[in-house]
């Protein structure tokens, strides 16, 4: 039986009828999830249990849910949650799950969500393996559904988000780094996702081509919000702060906006030090650099105005306590510090 952590939902008043209804659901989700991972071989079910601790905010399923909900007014929107809505919400979360479990391989991370990465715990060979089953069975479970168009557009999500790891990948060490190139690898390997559970969660419900477009954008800006603060967490956050390793961009030589904003904005002596800090893996020294030269800041400034963003692109869903819950998710994953 899974740990059940949903901390947006734990923010709200349990009493509220939106509350109730989305926490019920997620434990629905969790149950499709669990037992789509269910296997007659004892050692795969002991390795698939490690990664319940990976479960936290369940954004993506949480997403899923909510924009079935926003198609509608409240509360008649909360009838367009089917049950193909779990599990398209268990399928969305297991893809998620299978690509933290190969980011921790490839970025060498020992812990993730305050507990050690089935890399750390299993070695490399498991963690690639696991990841491979997470994959395939999500997409099992997805067919499940019987609607190939879900199928091919989560399918058009897993090549682009494999896409931008291999751009990340292509360009480390690379201290030249352009913005467009940095929003196109956090677009693919984060937003994609983050936007097909809101676009594909609406059109599930039945959602005509706009509602459901605007909710995909909603999803994209605020996937590509909460890289930047995932990026800002790892640069200026400990791993106890964080839960997580922090410091593995660095150490990997991968530019995130705040580094790449300071070595575009120095004059060349400034840089010169910059790119010293960077190369001898200095953590304080660049932690003080981005402050103090107000990289960090317009950083931030960049993730806050996506979220107002986001938001924006919810003016056509009917206003009510889905969309309310929906704006404060936005403003939730900036303002985290895990
Ligand atoms: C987090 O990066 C990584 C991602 C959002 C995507 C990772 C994708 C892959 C490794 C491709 C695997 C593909 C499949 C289909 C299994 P991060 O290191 O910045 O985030 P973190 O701080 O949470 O580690
Ligand atoms: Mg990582």
């Amino acid at each position: 039986m899974s740990v059940l952590r949903f901390d947006m939902i734990a923010k709200l008043d349990q009493a509220e009828p939106l509350a109730e209804a989305i926490r019920s659901e997620l434990v629905q989700v969790t149950a499709v999830f669990d037992a789509q991972l269910e296997s007659d071989q004892p050692c795969v079910n002991a390795l698939a249990r490690h990664i319940e601790h990976y479960r936290g905010k369940m954004l993506r399923p949480m997403l899923v849910l909510l924009s079935a909900a926003a198609t509608d007014r409240w509360p008649a929107g909360l009838a367009r949650i089917l049950p193909g809505h779990r599990v398209l919400a268990a399928t969305v979360e297991m893809i998620h799950m299978a690509t933290l479990v190969h980011d921790d391989v490839l970025d060498e991370a020992e812990l993730r969500r305050k507990g050690r990465t089935i890399n750390a715990l299993s070695g490399n060979e498991a963690a690639v393996m696991l990841g491979d089953y997470l994959i395939s069975n999500a997409f099992h479970l997805c067919s499940s559904l019987g609607d190939p168009r879900l199928n091919l557009a989560l399918g058009k999500v897993t090549n682009t988000l494999c896409e931008g790891e291999l751009v990340q990948l292509s360009n480390r060490g690379n201290w030249e780094l352009d913005e467009p190139t940095y929003f196109e690898i956090v677009r693919r390997k984060t937003a994609s996702l983050v936007g097909a559970s809101c676009e594909l969660g609406a059109e599930l419900a039945g959602a005509n081509d706009q509602v459901s477009r605007a909710l995909g954008r909603f999803g994209e800006d605020l996937g590509i919000a909460f890289q930047i603060q995932d990026d800002v967490l790892d640069l200026m956050g400990t791993d106890d702060e964080v839960g997580k390793s922090t410091g593995r961009d660095l150490a990997k030589g991968k530019l995130t906006l705040p580094v790449v904003k300071l070595l575009r904005g120095e004059c060349s002596d400034s840089r010169v030090r910059a790119l010293d800090l960077i190369q001898s893996n200095d953590a304080v020294g660049l932690r003080a650099k981005v402050v103090e030269s107000g990289s960090l800041e317009a950083a931030r400034n960049v993730a806050l105005g996506l979220v107002h963003q986001a938001k924006g692109q919810l003016a056509c869903v009917p206003p009510g306590p889905v969309r309310d819950l929906l704006h404060t998710m936005a403003d939730a994953v900036v303002d985290r510090s895990a």
